[in-house]
């Protein structure tokens, strides 16, 4: 190891420990932050609530990097024809909702060779057994049990290696993403041990709705199962989803009261009525002094409210064509030099040869260098 590397620590650390979302709060300090999404379709109240709507916000105290994480996506069934469409779109929708490229830096994974690389190294020091217990991973090897592949079980792997390229250690994400963070906490604390303290620890960071429901009222809020309300929905699509969705089953007639706190439309009160308007809907249920169909009109009069200046900022975005190519763009030339910066240091770390070890160049200097200890290249060839 080289004369920068630190001692190990004495103890490897078995757990993520302090700092999990439990002993966490929103005043626990960071520094950097990163997180992502799968570009697999298009953006809902789920990702606004859990994620998105938390970035808004961390962008204006942190610096922070939001990735459209298109490797990740290859691991679930996907059109290559549609893929660009789905960067795009999901680099609106974020846009929409009030990222600032001049207030953060989003890019395309793939478009950083070095999440790829830190992942290889990453799976080196991943017991199997890890991976193995990521609940994500058991639910989509039964959602797609013809196209278990290798990516999918390494999902996390790739994932540690977006958060700690950069070295954030703050993950916005909402509940479902929370194991991957813990899986994270683990690799850096073993990766840490091992060859010195390199990464810092990250820890998530959850909103105030960190798992929105679906319109099924049965599972979370998601795209592949189709009970979504999208953020592209206009005013009438949202009515038409919410006017049908289930709401209390002790609700069968008009007069019959209910418990909100059992509704999963009261669920969506929660996040977008106003105090005063959740006072209502909850006294008018238990009461059956309204019919659902009341509250779910306001309930869906509210989401349209939210969604209203999105559906303008997205109008406004869709006229100027190159906004989203310009982002990213500028967004990848940043952060190339930050994850070869770390890799440098990673490969140091590893007793790898860093970048320009086997450059030409550097093997002509070393030629003439007497004490230089590796021969030059055969060829004089390019040295890769
Ligand atoms: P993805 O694309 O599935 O979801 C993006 C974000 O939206 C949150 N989310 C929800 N939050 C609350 N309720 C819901 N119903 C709901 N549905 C989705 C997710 O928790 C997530 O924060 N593996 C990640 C992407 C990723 C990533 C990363 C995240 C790749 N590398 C590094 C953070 C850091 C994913 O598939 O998210």
């Amino acid at each position: 190891m080289s004369s920068t590397t630190p001692e190990p620590r004495a103890t490897e650390p078995k757990t993520a420990g302090p700092g999990s979302p439990e002993s966490d709060d929103a005043q626990a300090p960071i520094t950097s932050v990163f997180s992502g999404m799968q570009p697999s379709g298009e953006l809902h109240i789920g990702n606004y609530l859990g994620a998105l709507k938390t970035w808004v916000q961390l962008q204006e105290r942190y610096p922070c990097i939001f990735c459209v994480v298109d490797l990740h996506a290859l691991t679930q069934p996907f059109e290559p024809r549609e893929m660009p469409g789905r960067i795009r779109d999901m680099v609106i929708g974020w846009l929409s909702a009030g990222l600032d490229p001049d207030r953060c830096t989003m890019f395309v994974q793939s478009t950083v060779a070095e999440h790829a690389e830190l992942a290889w190294v990453l799976n080196t020091i991943t017991p199997m057994g890890l991976l193995e217990r990521m609940t994500q991973f058991k639910d989509k090897s039964k959602r797609q049990p013809e196209n278990i592949n290798v990516g999918l079980f390494d999902y996390p792997v790739l994932q540690a290696a977006d958060i700690v390229v950069y070295r954030a250690d703050g993950v916005p994400v909402g509940e479902d993403q929370v194991q991957h963070v813990e899986f994270t906490r683990d690799v850096v604390g073993k990766f840490n041990y091992r060859f010195g303290e390199t990464f810092p620890m990250p820890r998530a960071r959850l909103s105030q709705a960190p798992r929105v429901m679906g319109l099924d009222g049965e599972r979370k809020m998601s795209k592949s199962l189709g009970n979504q309300i999208g953020l592209n929905d206009s005013p009438e699509e949202v009515w038409n989803k919410i006017a049908p969705a289930k709401t209390d089953i002790r609700r069968k007639r008009r007069t019959d009261p209910g418990v909100p706190e059992e509704c999963n439309i009261f669920s969506y009160h929660r996040f977008f009525s106003s105090s005063e308007q959740q006072a209502w809907a909850a006294e008018g249920c238990r009461t059956a002094g309204i019919g659902c169909r009341e509250c779910k009109r306001l309930v869906a009069d509210n989401i349209n409210a939210v969604l209203a200046p999105m559906r303008e900022r997205r109008a406004a975005i869709e006229r100027r064509p190159r906004l989203v190519d310009e982002t990213l763009a500028a967004g990848t030339a940043k952060l190339r030099p930050l994850a070869r910066e770390t890799m440098e240091l990673v490969r140091e770390r590893l007793g790898l040869p860093t970048a320009e070890r086997y450059q030409p160049s550097a093997c002509r200097s070393r030629s003439t260098d007497p004490t230089a200890s590796s021969p030059p290249s055969p060829s004089g060839g390019t040295g890769r």
